[in-house]
């Protein structure tokens, strides 16, 4: 007999299933169908609460413990990352922070990407080590033999981005996790640039997935939140510390938006995923750009890896260019585009570009030599037309004026 699919059972259904029921449950007071957004501080107490751990996570106390929306939001997200439990937080900042916060204590070493997001940069670089002795080593995580070099005695994790921001650097988190293992040091990995189901970093070994769910999970530009998710062991530990006891809970009302925007997750991917392999084919083909970064390019230096490590699923929504001229070159050219917005952040429906300067970022000589000479446009490709994306990049081009012939920057 053919079994039931139950929309409750994660390991029953189909992703598309879930993300549309994952952690949603019917509402008992009211008959809702969809779980409420819960705006309140406190929970109803126990008759008699005097002997509670004030801590607690396990039963629903107070909101920065654990609310409705957030408990509703992490049964979705660990299921999704094929994780046993997830914690969630105000931003992936405040999740990615939880995690050292959490894991690394004075003296101890991090292995981490010499190509990171900018605040990680910084918590390593500054932060962390000038305020809490902690030391890390920054690598080229293509290099695996560098990564193991890097490894000592007091190192107790490594952390990678599945593609890194900004440069689209793909990290072998299989090959970067069983080093880990054999080293008896934790892997963390950002897959903010990678969401389920494009990739699950948690299958190919690695420890705990973090997520801006501000991004593509969310996908709409208008909440933020950041997510921890893995064995139940580390991530209780994280929430206990980082989020009960240091703060940095989510909002109900975040939490809940970010479970209605998650719902169309697989199908909005599908879309960023043909279309920035279109957009990258495009520039790509353009004399009078500089350069491009795009895993889904043969010429990416880690298109196979991507190839492999992504099973032929896409490669992303990010990709990195410059046009041939100077920084002012670069402004006029996105002045000139009239469907992309220029601003920050990325994974929303519509399609963002920023012009980030050749030093503007922390840790950007290690970044290859274009984006050393011209700087880079970061593109977050949106859910419009990709035929419409297209054509205002070929216009802005034109409008710009932009004389010069690529030269060979790889
Ligand atoms: C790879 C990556 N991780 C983490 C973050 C931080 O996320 P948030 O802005 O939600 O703190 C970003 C933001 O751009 C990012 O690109």
């Amino acid at each position: 007999m053919a079994t039931h699919p139950d929309k409750h059972n994660p390991d029953s259904v189909d992703f598309l299933t879930w993300a549309v029921h994952g952690g949603n449950s019917i509402d008992e007071g009211t008959g809702a169908v969809r779980t409420p957004l819960v705006m309140a501080n406190s929970y109803r107490l126990p008759q008699d609460p005097a002997s509670m751990d004030w801590s607690a996570t396990d039963r629903l106390t107070y909101t920065r413990n654990g609310g409705a929306n957030q408990q509703a939001l992490e049964t979705k997200l660990a299921a999704m990352d094929h994780g046993e439990a997830a914690a969630t937080f105000a931003t992936g900042v405040a999740a990615l922070h939880g995690v050292f916060f959490t894991l690394l204590k004075s003296g101890d070493h991090v292995v981490v990407s010499n190509v990171t997001y900018e605040a990680v940069w910084r918590l390593f670089a500054e932060l962390l080590p000038e305020r809490y002795g902690i030391e890390a080593t920054f690598v080229d995580v293509g290099d695996l033999d560098a990564v193991k070099a890097a490894i000592r005695p007091n190192t107790k994790l490594v952390h990678v981005e599945t593609i890194a921001n900004p440069t689209t650097k793909v990290a072998d988190v299989r090959a970067i996790a069983n080093i880990a293992r054999e080293a008896g040091v934790l892997l963390t990995v950002d897959g903010t640039f990678t969401p389920p189901p494009f990739y699950r970093p948690l299958d190919d070994g690695a420890d705990l997935v973090i997520h801006s769910l501000t991004k593509y999970i969310n996908g709409h530009g208008d909440a933020m939140g950041g997510a921890v998710i893995g064995r139940t062991e580390l991530v209780e530990h994280i929430r206990h510390d980082a989020v009960v006891d240091v703060g940095g809970v989510i909002s109900p009302f975040n939490a809940w938006m970010i479970m209605r925007g998650s719902v169309t997750l697989p199908l909005r991917l599908a879309q960023h995923l043909a279309s920035a392999q279109k957009v990258a084919e495009f520039l790509d083909s353009d004399r009078r750009i500089a350069f491009v970064e795009y895993p889904g390019l043969p010429s990416h230096a880690q298109h196979e890896l991507a190839t492999r490590q992504f099973g032929g699923r896409g490669f992303g929504g990010m990709l990195a260019f410059a046009v041939d001229g100077d920084s002012d070159t670069q402004n006029r050219f996105v002045d000139n585009l009239g469907v992309i917005t220029s601003a920050v952040s990325l994974g929303h429906d519509e399609t963002l570009v920023v012009h980030v300067g050749p030093d503007a970022r922390g840790g950007s000589e290690s970044y290859p030599a274009g984006f050393l000479e011209y700087g880079h446009l970061r593109l977050s490709v949106g859910l419009e037309s990709v035929d419409d994306l297209i054509a205002d990049l070929r216009s802005a081009l034109d409008k710009t004026e932009i004389t010069g012939a690529r030269k060979s920057v790889k």
